[in-house]
């Protein structure tokens, strides 16, 4: 009835196209919140053979993923205690280091992977220009002291225009520079996720961190089309009710519509709480291969569908979203971007993990 297909051949596609694109860079296959939403370790383990690295945003995350037995590198960027990185040390997970707090911390612990973040312009984490004496001095003496490894550099774009991203990579570049005029050589720089890789074929240095392009999705405004990149999730449900109804009849929650004359309205259980944002109302489904709208307040649960006369049986298919009706429709019509659609689809709906 709430059904999300997951398409893994095609995540595995995805990867491979993000490989090619990014070669001789490794690509760093993003599966933080839940691989947004497609299911963190049912993405991981269809890739775990023949990946480069799996990134996620917290150590929890990661361990999760080595529990369910997941041998590739792992590296884990948000954390904040001791015991965060005792969890990483014992689960081999390799952490990004981006602040004062994490310079103490790493005296308390050994042998860890270390990627060094530079904040270049985000403003979020990472050391600053102006940080980099003392944390390459402090990061090159809990080295020392604590055997810990220097695997990797890294910074994150704010993607704002070329020239916000072309002063970020001269800041990252910049960076690099002043670590090795110290001695401190890292094996991996990183700093692209999926716009810049593929917006900027000369900054991929070592590897580029992937994550919507992953998924078949556009990274906020750029445009995919000339690449081979498909949309691993769709989203289905059912029609349950069908009312004939008069004009002028008022429809789910405020009355926000009213049939301008008789018409057919189907029920279909689908809401909010399933991860189809209220503020998406008015968006289009298709049902027997013809395109619908919504209409009224899309409710927890449930939504409706005004569908004229056309001739629609309980138990036929909606299609909320598939190749025909992109999640970019939703995320465009609610005000927000596609990742905060498939990240929030809800745990109720029926999850189908399967390929082409
Ligand atoms: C540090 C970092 N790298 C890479 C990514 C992947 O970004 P995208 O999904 O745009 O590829 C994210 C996601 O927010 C991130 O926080």
């Amino acid at each position: 009835m709430r059904e999300i297909r997951i398409n893994l051949d095609r995540i595995r596609e995805n990867y491979e196209v993000l490989r090619r694109v990014a070669r001789p860079a490794k690509v760093m296959a993003v599966v933080k919140a839940d691989g947004y939403g497609h299911g963190a370790l049912q993405v991981a383990k269809s890739l775990d053979h023949d990946v480069d690295y799996f990134g996620v945003a917290d150590i929890s995350e990661a361990v999760k993923l080595r529990e369910a037995g997941i041998k590739a590198p792992i590296m884990a960027w948000i954390f904040n205690s001791l015991e965060d990185l005792e969890l990483a040390k014992q689960h081999q997970i390799e952490v990004g280091i981006s602040s004062f707090h994490h310079l103490q911390l790493l005296n308390q612990v050994d042998q860890l992977q270390l990627h060094l973040k530079v904040d270049t312009g985000l403003s979020r984490n990472g050391f600053t220009v102006n940080d980099l004496p003392e944390a390459i001095e402090g990061f090159m003496q809990v080295i020392e002291s604590n055997k810990h490894f220097a695997k990797g550099i890294f910074t994150h774009l704010s993607n704002t225009n070329e020239n916000e991203d072309n002063s970020q990579f001269e800041v990252f570049e910049t960076a690099i520079e002043y670590a090795r005029g110290k001695g401190v050589e890292f094996e991996l720089a990183h700093a692209s996720a999926s716009n810049a890789t593929l917006s900027y074929p000369s900054k991929h240095y070592d590897m580029v961190r992937c994550g919507i392009a992953l998924y078949g999705l556009s990274p906020d405004g750029r445009d995919v089309s000339g690449l081979p990149l498909e949309p691993a999730m769709s989203v289905y449900s059912e029609v349950i009710n069908i009312k004939r109804v008069p004009a002028q009849t008022g429809v789910s929650y405020d009355f926000r519509y009213r049939t301008e004359k008789e018409t057919t309205l189907v029920l279909v259980p689908f809401g909010y709480a399933d991860g189809i944002p209220r503020a998406a109302e008015g968006l289009k489904v298709i049902i027997n291969g013809q395109k619908f709208t919504q209409v009224g307040r899309v409710a927890m649960d449930q939504f409706v569908v005004d569908v004229g006369d056309s001739e629609i049986a309980i138990g036929d298919r909606v299609e909320i979203i598939s190749d025909e009706n992109p999640v970019s429709q939703i995320s465009t019509r609610a005000g927000t971007i596609n990742y905060e659609i498939v990240t929030k689809m809800g745990s109720r709906p029926n999850r189908i993990y399967g390929g082409d």
